[in-house]
């Protein structure tokens, strides 16, 4: 196995509270994953990505966590976590789990000797601030809404929270949490795991001064308080911690190790850096440019996406990582909505052929492409009509904090329904019976009503469903070098409903086209002609016409044609 083997992998997302309930109280667990596994293997899919496991109040879903080295009893044991790490390698595939060291759950015993007292010897293990002004120490806002600091009663100190008031960052300044924080990952990869996914990493590092002050963030448009963002995104210590990770963790230790840093507002320029493999700091980041472009001042302020600027963002960073480093691909995961009801159509005359071709747009971009789980089956948004249906932190402060402002509850409930995290954590769709084959007892969120007509059994028994069009993807990226390793070049930039690239790697050449729309159109390619006779390696609709460059696509069509060039 190479170095590299990550680039022509394929990974797969698996919340594990929405995925497979074995024991009926509702909530998946890792046992529900483990009888899900043939599923995984036959898809194709190279590398498992695991949400977050461990001990934890649940305040986030698990990326608060109250212990590091233990699995939540809701999920199950270590030993059905071995089990499970035993049919991953058994099946010949990897499993990396969700590394959350931004910050801990404030029941972590190392948050509750830290808030104990001024002189616990935990105490700088967290941001400890006295009040400024008899309020917050920084002007700093919440990614879930509301101030990011809270006061305790206990010493009349304010702790940071960029999340929520139960996730308390960790003051990566101190070594001793540096230290504490590799030997976990150190703990974990002796157990057999295959790396880490690495939650909100760009933020570890704090731009503090040198009396120990931080600075206030600019007031955004439309927000009470200020914007951390760009200040811990450029943390003056981060490349330093990520280095130094990858030396006490991974240098010294043989395997074939997968990380990936989750980085909210990183620029491709820092991407460049955190992924360049002589610097050895994380093998590939998840930015979020392209999952930002629908919206307005936040991301409740819901615009409708543009194809153009879509095209000229994942194609900047195509181009930017050309030569160093590596693109992480995703449409979706835990925390966007699902991809066919934001950029495909969920009507259903247009659903199947959309939900294929967004796969076959982005599996053909340059990079490791991430399935996140019911992707590969087209699931979609929830229809959600109450409040009370959601289930999200993020959601419901939102809802609570908006109403507050004086929005209107519609409005407000609209923007949930179109944005909420909930929409990608409705139970997994396996087969048409009540509950959808994700649990015999009441599901912890309620399950979409679309799952009689979209489900796994429907789908592995249909030739043309979604399902094998992923798998279809997944055996072209593992036998098609063009696809791995292809050069990328965007074509047609400013077609506003057609997306169209070709991958160039020695003689062979590969052309992407797509149209994003419910109508035919016709791609103006300037050397259309040069096609001809080229084989239609992939499409989503049948009886392509054999000029299949200069042919009119038709509604959601997608083409992915072949030749060999001397
Ligand atoms: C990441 C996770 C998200 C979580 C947040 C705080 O963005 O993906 O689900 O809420 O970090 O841990």
């Amino acid at each position: 196995m190479t170095e590299q083997w990550w680039r022509s992998a394929v990974v797969y997302q698996i919340y594990p509270r929405s995925f497979a309930d074995s024991d009926g109280d509702g909530i998946g667990d890792l046992p529900g994953i483990a009888g899900r596994l043939d599923h995984l293997a036959e898809l194709g899919v190279d590398v498992l990505w695991l949400s977050p496991v461990y001990p934890s109040p649940q305040d986030d879903n698990g990326y608060d966590i109250s212990d590091y080295q233990d699995i939540e009893p809701v999920f199950g044991t270590l030993a059905d976590f071995d089990d499970l790490l035993a049919g991953v390698h058994g099946r010949g595939m990897k499993l990396i789990m969700d590394l959350v060291v931004n910050h801990t759950s404030d029941a972590h015993p190392w948050f509750v000797g830290s808030r104990s007292g001024l002189d616990s010897p935990e105490r700088d293990w967290y941001w400890w601030r006295p009040p400024r002004d008899g309020g917050p120490p920084t002007n700093w806002e919440s990614v879930f809404s509301g101030p990011a600091w809270e006061l305790d009663e206990t010493t009349g100190e304010y702790y940071l929270h960029l999340f929520s008031r139960r996730q308390p960052d960790l003051n990566w300044e101190n070594p001793q949490v540096r230290e504490a924080v590799y030997a976990m990952m150190r703990w974990w990869l002796d157990r057999g795991v295959d790396g880490f996914r690495m939650d909100v990493v760009n933020l570890l590092s704090k731009p503090v001064a040198a009396d120990g002050s931080l600075p206030d963030g600019p007031v955004r448009p439309g927000h009470r308080f200020g914007d951390f963002w760009p200040l811990v995104t450029r943390g003056p210590r981060i490349h330093e911690f990520l280095q130094e990770m990858h030396r006490e963790v991974f240098a010294a230790r043989p395997g074939a190790f997968l990380t990936v840093g989750e980085m909210p507002g990183v620029t491709l320029e820092q991407a460049l850096l955190f992924t360049d493999p002589a610097r050895r700091e994380v093998d590939m980041v998840f930015q979020f440019e392209h999952v930002q472009l629908d919206q307005g001042a936040t991301k409740w302020d819901v615009r409708p996406p543009d194809l153009r600027a879509l095209k000229g963002s994942l194609g900047r960073w195509q181009d930017g990582l050309a030569d160093t480093g590596w693109n992480s691909l995703y449409w979706n995961n835990h925390d966007q909505p699902r991809a066919v009801s934001r950029f495909g159509s969920d009507a259903p005359e247009h659903r199947v052929a959309s939900a294929k071709l967004l796969a076959t747009v982005l599996h053909l971009h340059r990079g490791t492409p991430y399935v996140y789980q019911g992707e590969e089956l087209g699931m979609t948004n929830t229809t959600f009509g109450r409040i009370a249906d959601f289930r999200d932190i993020e959601s419901l402060n939102h809802h609570r904090h908006a109403l507050e402002a004086g929005q209107p509850a519609e409005e407000v409930l609209a923007a949930l329904r179109t944005k909420s995290r909930d929409n990608a954590r409705t139970p997994m769709q396996w087969d048409a019976s009540r509950h959808a084959g994700f649990t015999t007892g009441t599901p912890w969120i309620p399950v979409n009503a679309n799952h009689a007509d979209i489900n796994a059994a429907d789908q592995w028994a249909d030739p043309d469903s979604v399902l094998h069009h992923y798998r279809a993807l997944i055996a072209l990226r593992h036998t098609e070098p063009a696809v791995v390793h292809g050069d990328f070049t965007m074509l047609l930039p400013d077609d506003p409903v057609v997306y169209a690239f070709t991958r160039r790697h020695g003689e062979v050449e590969l052309l992407v086209l797509a149209n994003f729309s419910d109508g035919p159109v016709t791609a103006a390619l300037p050397d259309a002609a040069a096609w001809d006779g080229a084989e239609l390696q992939l499409g989503n609709l049948p009886d392509v016409p054999s000029e299949a460059a200069s042919a009119p696509l038709r509604g959601w069509e997608a083409r992915v044609l072949r030749r060999t060039r001397t």
